[in-house]
C-alpha cells in the first residue's frame, strides 16, 4: 500500500501487478491449503469482524461470522468492492487462482479500509483454486450467493473440464450453499452462457429463479457493471448471457 504526496492512501495500479492472461486450473501450484474450513483464520482476513478471544463477536454470541458470499475467479475484485456497503454486515470473500492479481486485490482492499475508516471490512480475498479446494474453504449450508462472473470459457472441446461449472462442480456448490442460495452466472461468450444454464438446469438441486425477482434484485445490476471483465464488455456494447439459479431442497438435504 503506498501513500500518494499529500499523505492519502493510494489504490495498487494494475500495471504493477502483471499476470498472465490464464492459468491452467487443472495443474497444481503452490499456495496454502486449509485442511478442512475450521482450518482456515478469518479473524486475519476480517480482523473487524473477529476483535479478540475474549470479547463478544458483534453479533452477541460467541460465534464468529462466516463467510455468506463467494465470489468465484474474482479477478481484480470490482465484483467485491460494489458489493461491500451494500451488504456491510456480510462477509465475503473472492477465490482467485492467479497470484499477481490476488495481491494486486488484497492491496486493493488494504487501501480502501484505510482510506475510508469503518468501510470495506467484509470484503477479502484468498488466492486458491476453486475447482478444487471449494470444501476446504465451507461447510455444508455455509453460502447464500456464489458469484461466477465473466468466466474463463475454454473453448475448445478437450478444455471444457477447465470451466468452473460443470454438473459434477454443481454437486460440491450444491453442498456449500444453504437452501434458498442462489448462484449468479453472466458472460458474454454465448456458448458458455448456453453451457452454463444447461448445466444448471439439468442439476436436481438448482431452478431457475423467476424474471420478476430478478428484477427486484439490486445484485444482478452489478453483474454487468461492477467487474473489470463486465466494464469492458459493457463498453464494447457486447451482449451477455445471464443465468441465475436458487439452490433447492431435495428430500434427502
Ligand atoms: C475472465 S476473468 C473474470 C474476472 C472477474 N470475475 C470479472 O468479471 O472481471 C476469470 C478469472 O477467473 C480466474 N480463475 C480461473 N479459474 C479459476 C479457478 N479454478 N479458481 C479460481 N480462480 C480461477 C482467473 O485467474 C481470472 O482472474
Amino acid at each position: 500500500m503506498s501513500k500518494s504526496s499529500n499523505g492519502s492512501t493510494r489504490l495498487p495500479r494494475k500495471r504493477f501487478y502483471r499476470a498472465r492472461a490464464h492459468s491452467n486450473p487443472l495443474s497444481d501450484s503452490h499456495f496454502p491449503i486449509p485442511i478442512s474450513p475450521s482450518d482456515v483464520d478469518y479473524s486475519h482476513h476480517f480482523p473487524h469482524f473477529f476483535p479478540s478471544e475474549e470479547c463478544d463477536h458483534e453479533n452477541g454470541d460467541k460465534q464468529p461470522k462466516k463467510v455468506r458470499f463467494a465470489d468465484i475467479g474474482c479477478g481484480f475484485g470490482g465484483l467485491l468492492v460494489s458489493l461491500s456497503p451494500l451488504f456491510p454486515d456480510t462477509l465475503m470473500i473472492g477465490m482467485e487462482l492467479r497470484d499477481k492479481v490476488t495481491e494486486y486485490v488484497k492491496e486493493r482492499i488494504l487501501a480502501l479500509r484505510a482510506s475510508n475508516p469503518g468501510q470495506y471490512e467484509n470484503i477479502s480475498v484468498v488466492r486458491t483454486n476453486s475447482m478444487k479446494y471449494i470444501p476446504n474453504y465451507f461447510e455444508k449450508a455455509q453460502l447464500s450467493k456464489m458469484f461466477f462472473l465473466f468466466p474463463d470459457p475454454h473453448f475448445k472441446e478437450k478444455n471444457h473440464r477447465r470451466r468452473v461449472i460443470s454438473i459434477q462442480l454443481l454437486d460440491e456448490y450444491a453442498y456449500v450453499m444453504e437452501i434458498g442460495g442462489i448462484i449468479y452466472t453472466i458472460t458474454d461468450v454465448e456458448e458458455l452462457g448456453e453451457w452454463m444454464r444447461s448445466c444448471l438446469e439439468d442439476h436436481p438441486l438448482f431452478e431457475a429463479v423467476p424474471v420478476e425477482e430478478l428484477e427486484a434484485d439490486p445484485v444482478v445490476k452489478l453483474l454487468t457493471s461492477a467487474t473489470e471483465e463486465g466494464k469492458k464488455v459493457a463498453r464494447n456494447e457486447g451482449e451477455t448471457f445471464r443465468a441465475v439459479y436458487r439452490r433447492i431442497m431435495l428430500n434427502e438435504d
